[in-house]
C-alpha cells in the first residue's frame, strides 16, 4: 500500500470522494468545509424571525468551486428544505428567515460547500399554537 503525499493530505477532507475516485493524481480542489458557529446547542429560534447563521470562514480559499447551500435538517434527516443557496461561503454569515415549521427541539442546519457540515441540534419554536 502506497499513498502519494498529495493524496494523503486530502484524505481527512474528502475521504469518501477519494475512496470512490479513480486512483489517479487528484486535481487541485478547493475543499472548504467551514464549521457552523451559530446556531449553537441550546439556541431557540422562532418561526418567521430573521436570524444570522454564522460559520468560521477563516482559511477559506480564494476561489470556491461549488455553490454554497444551506439546508434545514430535522430529527436526523436532511430533508430537501433549502434555506438559502448561492451565497458566498467566505462571508462567514448569512441572514435567513426562520421557516414556518412545527415546533421541534431536533433541528440542525447543514452548510454545504464542497462537503456538508452540520450545526449542533437546536430548537425552532413555531409562532402558531399547536
Ligand atoms: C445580521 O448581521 C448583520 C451584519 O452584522 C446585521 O446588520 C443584522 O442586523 C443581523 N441580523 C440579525 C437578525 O441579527
Amino acid at each position: 500500500m502506497r499513498f502519494t503525499s498529495s493524496v494523503f493530505t486530502l484524505v481527512p477532507f474528502v475521504l469518501a470522494a477519494v475512496t470512490r475516485a479513480a486512483p489517479t493524481a487528484p486535481t487541485p480542489l478547493d475543499v472548504f468545509v467551514p464549521p457552523i458557529t451559530f446556531p449553537t446547542a441550546g439556541t431557540m429560534w422562532v418561526s418567521k424571525t430573521q436570524q444570522n447563521v454564522t460559520w468560521d470562514a477563516s482559511g477559506a480559499p480564494a476561489s470556491i468551486s461549488n455553490e454554497a447551500q444551506l439546508f434545514l435538517r430535522k430529527d436526523g434527516i436532511t430533508a430537501p428544505f433549502i434555506l438559502a443557496q448561492g451565497f458566498d461561503l467566505r462571508a462567514g454569515s448569512l441572514e435567513i428567515t426562520v421557516p414556518w415549521v412545527l415546533t421541534g427541539t431536533d433541528y440542525q442546519l447543514v452548510l454545504f460547500g464542497d462537503s456538508g457540515n452540520f450545526s449542533p441540534v437546536f430548537t425552532i419554536q413555531s409562532d402558531t399554537v399547536q
